[in-house]
């Protein structure tokens, strides 16, 4: 199993350009089953989870093939509606394969997805709404199946803003008769990128973004070229790592309105943000103050997906923070690991109480999911001595070769292969 050593300390400098997003392309892939042809999408980062999803297309009956972030699918012969057991518990996503298709074949089984354990992480809102639209489903021996010989639009109304109900709705809902109105839709940007995808695959969506999206049912979609959205985490997460080890990096590929509430927060902690087209300048002293009090939320709000990173950037400011983590009740396994490194942190009810100014010093841990393990590679690069972080495979589900990345922004880190 690999691991990461890093040595800590050591400011950071250079330029880097970010990723297309990992949690855009995921539904998208999912969501080419919806068409019969050639699909090429770009800016496909090289993860894990992008190659389970790959795996399932081409069980599935497609042709795929991957190379420097592009991404040439076709999907003519897609006829399997079994989703292979070993793939579908591999990652969270996989979950996207229900809704098209149940909307291209007529009947889908599924297991139970797999994913980060960082919560209970139902399913009931997809399953309601898939329902909603018409859908029969049996439970049996773990296996969900899910038929319909035609979907019908209607209103669904989700008690939470889920990101994946919701972009599962909106893929069944495309080739649906009728229209569909998702109230308390979430509004997370890559909801937008898969609406702007499936436009342009000739399906009639409007309102992604907002908490209310309407989707016009149409009778076929056509195959097309696509490019992926930028990865606003890998981004938040380059930009607290200036934030814990100091320096002044450039990032490009980025659109600042998907972090307006890291760049809020980080400014406040006195580091310097400059953004001007898709371009963020970064710069800070490593000595950043604390912030009373973070709430994650959905999206326009504190991204959950940033808690960790941005939990070791106030461990290093001056004065005391509170974080409350209300999206996932598992969250909050980087914390005792970074108390070893010497961060005074503890969890009560939900929330972390971090009282700044302790150095950190390096030391072995272990990642324990994908973000919990970007905030240790964090800590380790704010730390006095080595670090080395095992379990990275946690990391690769959602950073394209994360030692590459940092490597150029001056870090030392390497990949031990053992
Ligand atoms: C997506 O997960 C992201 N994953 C997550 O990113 C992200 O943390 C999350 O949205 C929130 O922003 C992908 O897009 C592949 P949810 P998802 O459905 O769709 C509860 C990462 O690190 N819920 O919005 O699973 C659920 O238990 C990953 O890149 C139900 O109760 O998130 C959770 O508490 C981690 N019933 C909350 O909603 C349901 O049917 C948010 O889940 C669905 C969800």
């Amino acid at each position: 199993m690999d691991t990461f050593a890093i040595e800590g300390g050591r400011p950071l400098s250079g330029s880097l350009r970010v990723q297309g997003a990992k949690n855009a392309a995921l539904p998208i892939l999912a969501a080419s089953i919806l068409a019969e042809g050639q699909f090429y999408i770009y800016d496909v980062p090289h993860l894990k989870d992008i190659e389970v999803m790959l795996k399932i297309l081409t069980a599935l009956g497609a042709r795929t093939k991957h190379a420097d972030g592009s991404v040439d699918l076709d999907t003519t012969s897609v006829s399997v509606s079994h989703v292979p057991d070993d793939l579908m518990g591999q990652m969270r996503s996989s979950i996207f394969l229900a809704g098209p298709l149940l909307a291209r074949l007529g009947e889908v089984t599924i297991s139970r997805p797999g994913g980060c354990l960082i919560g209970e992480r139902r399913i009931d809102l997809h399953l309601a709404g898939l329902t909603a639209l018409g859908a029969k489903i049996e439970e049996a021996e773990g296996y969900i199946t899910f038929r319909a010989d035609q979907l019908y639009g209607t209103n669904i109304f989700l008690s939470f803003p889920s990101v994946g109900a919701t972009e599962n709705i909106m893929m069944a809902a495309v080739l649906a008769k009728g229209t569909t109105r998702i109230c308390n839709a979430a509004r997370e940007p890559e909801i937008v990128d898969l609406q702007n995808f499936l436009n342009a695959m000739g399906a009639r969506i409007c309102g992604a973004g907002t908490d209310t999206i309407e989707i016009n049912g149409v009778t076929r979609l056509r195959p097309v070229s696509y490019r992926i959205i930028p990865d606003r985490i890998v981004a938040g997460t380059h930009l607290l790592a200036v934030g814990v080890s100091k320096g002044h990096i450039e990032l490009t590929n980025i659109i600042p309105e998907h972090l307006t509430a890291l760049i809020e927060v980080a400014r406040s902690c006195g580091v310097e943000i400059k953004t001007y087209h898709d371009i963020m300048e970064v710069k800070s002293t490593g000595n950043p103050l604390a912030y009373e009090r973070i709430i994650t939320s959905p999206f326009p709000g504190f991204p959950t997906d940033l808690q960790a990173q941005l939990m070791v950037f106030l461990a290093q400011a001056t004065g005391t923070s509170v974080i409350k983590e209300t999206i996932f009740e598992g969250r909050f396994k980087h914390v005792n690991e970074l108390a070893r490194m010497g961060a005074s942190i503890y969890v009560d009810l939900g929330s972390a109480i971090i009282r700044g100014g302790n150095k950190l010093s390096g030391t072995s841990v272990e990642a324990s999911d994908l973000r919990a393990g970007a905030a240790l590679v964090l800590a380790g690069l704010a730390a006095e001595g080595t670090t080395t972080v095992s379990q990275i495979h946690h990391i690769d589900r959602g950073y394209e070769r994360l030692e590459l990345q940092l490597q150029q922004l001056g870090a030392r880190i390497s990949r031990v292969s053992i």
